[in-house]
């Protein structure tokens, strides 16, 4: 036998071979010890008095104190934000706004080392991911933006757009600075000012947002930030001078926002959770499509409201398509977030991981088959193996409750009819993926899809010029793309006026 046929039934990597560290330097980051909040264009101590510690989820070390703010801190900042809405900022001219814009994303750029080690610090996703995903998207997201702020008039023809006036974001931990550039970029390209509070668990990046704006000179009050948990959000939420609420987070806290605001006028969009169906035809690429299923349920641990959590496979292919995602986990890396191979990072909180075990348990507990690959988990921090679940009937929780972690359940079909009719039978309705080689077919049910994002042959794909959003329990409003913009304007015609 020659040196060539002998090689060619060995698999062409060793099996005991593995990658060496390589982490993250994360001396580029400069901590504190102690935040405030960012009212008027300064970080000052909260009248509240009070402060919680942040943490690095994967060692459960504390990396800082952030403030913990109260009402009267939420009522400085509004009013700070209101004052620089009428004192200068509304009537600015579109392409000075624009300017400021434009800035934000070059120094988010600049910056995004700086920014990614954080991110992947407070947050416990993998270095890869916010260094070439959540970095770039967000000065992205501020560059679209910018383009957008100057061209109102053109973008709305004979609708005189305005701005809302103050907007308050509530935003959560799973892409901290990506939600809000979703959220801070258009409202400031159409001329609003903000409050901004970012998650109770990931309030770090914010905070060097906050002197990503000094560098900007962005003028003072335009943009506020107060860290803190839901109470914090709650008096946003009720405050009288707020004229727009954007909130990106749980069904449930969505469904309490939108009680509280129902008859006051206030604008509204929710940006809420998600169990999508993952759609795999008999004809698709099977190796591609893996890798679509991994990403689309492995990215981010999963902490993704678009994750596709329901995976549909064609029952003609299972076997093989079971058999091969089985052999493509045993390849994924956990561990440390700084390292630049790993693929699963930290779970965000214990919270989060709590609410992942007792999923995973009633998975177990109703009947779905369980399987893990061998993993050895970090004796310290938030962790959880990917896992798929087989065997799944629509009636299991892990079918029907949104997990918000690395775990897939996976559904049969035969007929196309059958596919979009278990794919919509959801009270979610945010995101789909359809793989087949076969572009009618592509087309024919992404239109019976009740989704607002469908991908076809892949997953996860953003862009700041597509917009994004739900259906049913996932919300109502579009970020991104032009009809982002919508939420923060004012028409004199009545299109528009129901957000
Ligand atoms: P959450 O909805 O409680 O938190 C999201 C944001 O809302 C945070 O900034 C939080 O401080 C704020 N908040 C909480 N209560 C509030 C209130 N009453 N008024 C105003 N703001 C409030 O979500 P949580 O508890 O962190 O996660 C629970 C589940 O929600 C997750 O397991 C996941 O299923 C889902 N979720 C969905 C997200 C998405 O992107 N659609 C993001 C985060 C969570
Ligand atoms: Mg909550």
């Amino acid at each position: 036998m020659t040196d060539l046929e002998r090689r060619q039934d060995r698999a062409p990597v060793p099996s005991g071979w593995d990658y060496a560290p390589a982490p993250e330097a994360r001396d580029i980051v400069t901590l504190q010890e102690r935040y405030g909040v960012f009212i008027g264009g300064e970080l000052v101590d909260p009248r509240s008095g009070e402060h919680f510690e942040t943490l690095d989820p994967s060692t459960e070390e504390p990396l800082a104190e952030v403030a913990q703010a109260g009402a009267e801190d939420v009522d400085l900042a509004v009013r700070a934000a209101r004052d620089a809405f009428e004192n200068g900022w509304s009537d600015l001219s579109p392409a000075e706004r624009a300017k400021y814009l434009f800035r934000i994303a070059r120094i988010l750029q600049e910056r995004s080392r700086e920014f990614a080690v954080l991110e992947s610090l407070n947050g416990g996703k993998p270095i890869k991911e916010s260094r070439d995903v959540d970095l770039p998207l967000s000065a992205a997201h501020f560059f679209y933006y910018a383009g957008w702020a100057d061209k109102l008039e053109y973008a709305f023809p004979n609708r005189k757009p305005r701005p809302v006036g103050v907007a308050g974001q509530i935003i959560p931990w799973n892409f901290p600075l990506l939600m809000l550039a979703w959220k801070v970029a258009p409202a400031l390209a159409a001329g609003n000012t903000v409050v901004l509070k970012p998650a109770e668990t990931t309030p770090l990046t914010a905070l060097l947002f906050a002197d990503v704006l000094r560098q900007a000179e962005l003028p003072a009050g335009v943009v506020n930030i107060v860290t803190g948990d839901g109470r914090t959000g709650a008096e946003i939420v009720k405050h009288d001078d707020v004229d727009k609420i954007a909130f990106t987070g749980s069904t449930e806290v969505g469904k309490a926002i939108q009680r509280e605001l129902a008859g006051t006028g206030k604008k509204l969009t929710l940006e809420l959770g998600g169990k999508a169906a993952n759609i795999i035809f008999d004809d698709a690429a099977l190796d591609q499509a893996v890798e679509g299923i991994v990403n689309g349920i492995y990215f981010n641990q999963g902490h993704v409201c678009c994750a596709g959590s329901r995976l549909l496979v064609q029952e003609s292919i299972y076997e093989p398509v079971i058999e091969k995602l089985k052999q493509r986990l045993k390849t994924l890396r956990l561990g440390d977030p700084l390292d630049k191979n790993t693929d699963i990072g930290a779970i965000n909180s214990k919270q989060q991981l709590e609410k992942i075990q007792e999923l995973v348990a009633s998975g177990e507990e109703e009947g779905a088959e369980i399987y893990q690959p061998p993993c050895r988990l970090p004796e310290r921090g938030y962790w959880f193996v990917p896992t798929v679940f087989t065997n799944v009937a629509q009636s299991y929780r892990v079918a029907q409750e949104e997990i918000f972690g690395p775990v897939l359940s996976v559904l049969t079909f035969r007929t196309p009819d059958e596919a979009v009719e278990k794919a919509n039978n959801t009270p979610y309705g945010l995101s789909a993926g359809v793989w087949t080689e076969k572009g009618s077919r592509i087309l024919s049910i992404a239109q019976r899809l009740k989704a607002g994002v469908i991908w076809a042959n892949t997953y996860n794909r953003f862009d700041p010029s597509s917009p994004f959003g739900g259906y049913k329990e996932s919300g109502f409003g579009r970020e991104g793309g032009l009809h982002g913009l919508e939420p923060y304007l004012e028409f004199d015609d009545s299109k528009g006026r129901s957000q």
